[in-house]
């Protein structure tokens, strides 16, 4: 039996395994071998229950806000260099290890009755979270929001422009959704943010390799903007979480906003902040056509998905498919 230097053996190691450099967090608790060398004053018990995985501008911080009304529901603290969201099964912040991710959540009061989430709306369309979040939260339940992709491609262009990316400033929707092969490597960059997470079929069938159906839950977006105390219920049943809270009574319709909002004491409403429920110019024709044209085969499989799962299509998607036919 040989051996080397730490150092010296891990290099060998990841020659004869290269794949493992990129390693899987695996949940700590789930195996004893794992809990009798972990430090004795960590715990599990911080570990999120559910996620809302996105995608980006279908109504995820309505829903988050929504969420953190019931009593039983924590949310983790902000992560100042990501807007917030902690946003650590989809990128570099992975490699920063379980600790830096718990640390983010507040400790249970009572880890049986309280439901700590987070919501991270890239997590959607990311190729690695869905096995990321498999290997170290199982038991996970997933929440996605589903609004029309091409909507959905507009919105974030313009909550882009709103930001000032000099590429969404520069160039217009159209040439951003048109653009060829053949465009400047920025321009190409943006399309791709703006189009892939409306692929829904082929993201979701991702997420249901790691998880089953059970653990999925898909809101009609539209529905959630029009009816959110009725997907509140079907939210609270889905995870199971009690004691009932009636959304009915806390959320208010506001007709400046145009949205609905929660219900402080004193009648006072909380809405979402300025940054959120902008009022844009509609979109041009030719821009809808086009995609409408382009997301014509994902929203056709998206159907057959739905339809596997026995699960209703929203309106949006039942439009979309008469123009094809
Ligand atoms: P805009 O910000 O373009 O108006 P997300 O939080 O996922 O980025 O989604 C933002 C979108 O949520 C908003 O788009 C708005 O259309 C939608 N939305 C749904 N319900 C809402 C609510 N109650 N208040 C504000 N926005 C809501």
């Amino acid at each position: 039996l040989q051996t080397l230097p730490p150092l010296q053996l891990a290099r060998k190691y990841f020659e004869l395994f290269p794949e493992q450099k990129d390693p899987v967090w695996q949940n700590p608790c789930d195996d004893r071998r794992h809990r009798d060398i972990w430090s004795r004053d960590k715990t599990c018990d911080p570990l999120p229950k559910f996620l809302v995985v996105g995608p980006q501008k279908t109504g995820t911080t309505a829903l988050y806000l929504f969420l953190l009304m019931h009593p039983y529901i924590k949310s983790n603290f902000p992560n100042p260099k990501t807007f917030e969201e902690v946003q650590f099964f989809n990128g570099n912040n992975y490699h920063k290890g379980i600790d830096w991710y718990i640390n983010f959540f507040p400790y249970p009061s009572n880890a049986s009755s309280d439901f700590l989430f987070e919501k991270s709306a890239n997590y959607f369309s990311s190729e690695e979270a869905p096995k990321r979040v498999a290997a170290l939260l199982p038991k996970a339940k997933i929440i996605t929001i589903l609004i029309d992709p091409s909507d959905r491609a507009y919105f974030w262009y313009q909550h882009q422009r709103s930001h000032e990316d000099p590429a969404a400033l520069k160039f217009s929707f159209y040439e951003v959704i048109s653009a060829g092969n053949s465009a400047n490597s920025e321009l190409l960059a943006l399309q791709r943010r703006c189009l892939i997470p409306g692929c829904y079929a082929s993201h979701i069938e991702r997420w249901l390799t790691y998880f089953p159906p059970s653990q999925l839950l898909i809101i009609d977006g539209q529905h959630l903007r029009s009816e959110p105390a009725l997907i509140m219920d079907e939210v609270q049943k889905f995870l199971g979480v009690s004691p009932y809270y009636n959304y009915t009574e806390a959320l208010t319709f506001s007709p400046q906003k145009g949205f609905w909002c929660q219900l402080l004491d004193g009648g006072k409403t909380k809405c979402l902040g300025k940054n959120k429920s902008r009022k844009y110019p509609t979109m041009d024709l030719e821009s809808r056509a086009f995609l409408s044209s382009f997301y014509r085969d994902h929203n056709i499989e998206l159907s057959k998905l739905l339809h596997r799962l026995g699960l209703p299509l929203p309106s949006w998607l039942r439009q979309e498919l008469q123009k094809c036919f």
